[in-house]
């Protein structure tokens, strides 16, 4: 018995949601294929893509270890099987990158085992892959790779995680510059303390864009996508952060900041002419200081 499937990467915090919004998009994303074995255990046989830097041992592996929670939760240990991760996306990028790996494991391991669990009990295990990968169980990478479109993570404890309706057109360019930031390091340098002004002013925000995706409210949506408390912090590990943010605002994103953790940075659009003219824009403005870029428009 064996099984492929595909996790896609994800957008974490949205601008105003730090810890709480995501959303997936169709590419990049994390194939893995499971097969059955005889021999009880988790054993990763290879991993492609990586140029050879994730671990390969099962307990230090995202994707493992999130196979082995679920295996121990469900007291199936018993269960033997071979893994076989395609990494088709960069890490350290803010892309969700262990997210989409440990997703595609728990989720290939609960059909290969024909689904004990919904997909939403699946949260938890993908959340302990998060954990040995970046030193925090956060849920809003995970839960929008499992559950597809824009989740809020409302309550981690006790869990809490609420998919949210988006504009029928509603686009994400997605620009990933070539150099790399830690998860680990991006949230260490943040601040523990946060003043009661900014405080006001995300949560304005945060339902601001509920509200406006909801609605839907394209100039609502446009006028929340701000982050007063932790972009300010992160955007000095991205060189050229305020000139690409700048070229995505006038080439008409509806909004433009760091996704996840960084470097990579996100903007949403109306359209997706408008979405490949801000990609290309956001592209170029790296460019100009000698940084290379991919770019992925995605529909929301
Ligand atoms: N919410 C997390 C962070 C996402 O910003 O640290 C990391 O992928």
């Amino acid at each position: 018995d064996s099984i492929t499937v595909f996790a896609p990467a994800t957008v974490a915090n949205v601008a105003c949601g730090f810890d709480i919004f995501g959303f997936a998009v169709d590419n990049p994303g994390d194939q893995i294929t499971l097969t059955a074995s005889p021999e009880p255990g988790v054993r990763i046989i290879d991993i492609i893509g990586d140029e050879g830097r994730l671990p390969r041992e099962a307990n230090r592996n995202t994707a493992s270890i999130a196979i082995q929670t679920y295996l121990q939760h469900i007291n199936r240990t018993d269960v033997g099987v071979d893994v076989v991760l395609r990494k088709k996306m960069p890490l350290g990028s803010g892309l969700g990158s262990s997210a989409a790996s440990a997703v595609a494991g728990v989720f290939a391991i609960n059909e290969l085992l024909n689904r004990p669990l919904t997909v939403r009990q699946l949260i938890p295990f993908a959340m302990e892959g998060e954990r040995i990968a970046c030193g925090s169980a956060h849920a809003d990478n995970v839960g929008p790779s499992l559950l597809g479109g824009f989740c809020v993570i409302r309550s981690y404890q006790p869990l809490d995680v609420i998919r949210v309706n988006t504009p029928a057109s509603l686009y994400c360019t997605l620009v990933h510059p070539d150099i790399e930031v830690n998860t680990k390091d991006a949230r260490f340098i943040l601040k523990n303390e946060v003043s009661l002004k900014n405080t006001i002013t995300q949560m304005g925000n945060v339902a601001g864009l509920i509200a406006g995706l909801m609605t839907p409210d394209y100039d609502l949506i446009s006028r929340s996508l701000v982050d007063v408390i932790i972009e300010p912090v992160r955007s000095i590990l991205i060189p050229e952060f305020n000139e690409v943010k700048q070229a995505a605002l006038e080439n008409g994103a509806l909004g433009c900041s760091i996704s996840g953790s960084g470097p990579s940075m996100f903007a949403l659009c109306r359209d997706p002419q408008t979405a490949e003219r801000v990609g290309a824009a956001m592209q170029q403005a790296f460019l100009s200081v000698g940084i290379s870029s991919e770019s992925y428009v995605s529909e929301i």
